[in-house]
């Protein structure tokens, strides 16, 4: 065994000793609220699907299309020869969906976040993140020279002490819309009263929103009154839009235009697929034009949290579909999500270090496309399996 692989197999042995180690499930159908796992029908309860769109027929179709027009791929960067007219398109209809001046295209929202900060702000400049934020955000802001300020997750006091602090010349509050651990929605109208008060930019990363937290579907600006107030928004495709793939950053044209000229993950990497910008033009065509999805995902969300409450457990968050259902002991949620997956219910138990030690929780994450049926018989499993562990 070479020295690289000795020190990597001792870190992984640390790493199972310490129960962190991640084994992937294998689904052996597609993504559904209903998934094929070790040869098993389970209910599944973990998946971003948030519209049920991942595996939608409309979708499909126009990803099929796509690639029968544009072909597969185009095996080239977006200024040199990776920009097609759909890629305009998918821009534009996202700028429009949104109301912002312009979009860019990325290949992931971890590309968008990690290619922001540095890109647009220089060592004036001071940015002001959440302690919460999504770790795209960390690392795209590590890769900034900008002063840093890390404020307590949603607390506005410390928030303003840290604006109070700084004199530098841009200021950028930068927040997740939705902490996707606690399913909270950031208080996005309290941030944009303080970035007026204190002259600075407001930055959201919509990913757990966009397409289905607000009326619209418009993501936390929205959910808050304030989505003319933000002025950075990133967020991804591969969550509530279809769920493949790709992100993208709303802003005004000089900041979009910056980011096409110097932003390093979209210069060096690959232009999206037109399969998936066709497809994701449909899913915001979908979502505009028919708010039903997003009303039976509100309806699916109180319900399930309404009961899971009456049985018994303790959940976090504000009215979003993640549910994060207290457990506290790490084992016991362990325990919990076994025992729930012999009754064909598949969720995932999250401890420390994903979350702080002793608030482990099982994260259940809801769908437009899962029926009453299969939310009832989910809680019957919880209160059931929740009884036979002492839990409730
Ligand atoms: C808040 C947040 N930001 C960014 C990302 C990264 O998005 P993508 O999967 O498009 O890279 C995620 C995905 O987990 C996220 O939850």
């Amino acid at each position: 065994m070479k020295e690289i692989d000795q020190i990597l197999q001792s870190q992984l042995n640390e790493i199972k000793e310490q129960g962190t180690y991640k084994n992937e499930r294998i689904i052996e159908t597609a993504q559904e609220s209903e998934i094929n796992v070790n040869g098993k029908k389970v209910l599944n309860f973990c998946a971003n699907n948030y519209l049920g769109l991942a595996n939608n027929s409309e979708i499909r179709e126009a990803a099929m299309k796509a690639i029968q027009e544009w072909g597969f791929g185009l095996g080239s960067v977006r200024f040199i020869c990776g920009t097609q007219t759909i890629h305009k398109e998918l821009e534009q209809s996202v700028s429009d969906f949104l109301g912002m001046e312009d979009t860019i295209l990325y290949s992931s929202c971890f590309d968008a976040n990690g290619g922001l900060f540095e890109t647009i702000l220089e060592q004036e400049d001071a940015v002001f993140s959440d302690e919460l934020n999504h770790a795209s955000i960390i690392d795209g802001i590590r890769l900034s020279k900008a002063q840093k300020f890390r404020y307590k997750n949603c607390d506005m006091n410390d928030l303003e002490s840290k604006l109070i602090e700084s004199s530098a010349r841009v200021k950028l509050i930068v927040t997740d819309g939705v902490f996707s651990m606690d399913g909270t929605i950031a208080p996005v109208d309290s941030i944009v009263q303080l970035a007026n008060k204190y002259n600075a930019l407001v930055m959201v990363d919509d990913c757990h929103a966009t397409g289905f937290i607000g009326k619209n579907g418009k993501g936390s600006g929205e959910h808050c009154g304030v989505l003319d107030k933000v002025d950075i928004i990133s967020s991804t495709f591969g969550k509530a839009l279809g769920g493949a793939s790709g992100g993208f950053i709303s802003a005004s044209k000089n900041i979009v235009d910056t980011l096409r000229q110097k932003s390093r993950p979209y210069l060096f990497s690959n232009s999206l697929a037109p399969a998936l910008v066709v497809a994701c033009l449909k899913a915001i065509n979908i979502i505009s034009k028919n708010k039903n999805l997003i009303l039976k995902l509100h309806d699916n969300t109180t319900y399930f949290r309404d009961q899971i409450k009456e049985i018994g457990y303790e959940v976090k968050g504000d009215s979003h579909p993640i549910v994060p259902i207290m457990i506290y002991d790490a084992k016991q949620a362990v325990a919990l999500s076994e025992m729930l997956l012999e009754e064909n219910i598949y969720v995932i138990p999250f401890s420390f270090p994903v979350v702080p030690k002793g608030q482990a929780r099982i994260r259940v994450q809801l769908s437009s496309s899962h029926t009453k049926e299969q939310l009832q018989h989910s809680i019957k499993a919880f209160r059931e399996c929740g009884k036979a562990l002492n839990i409730i």
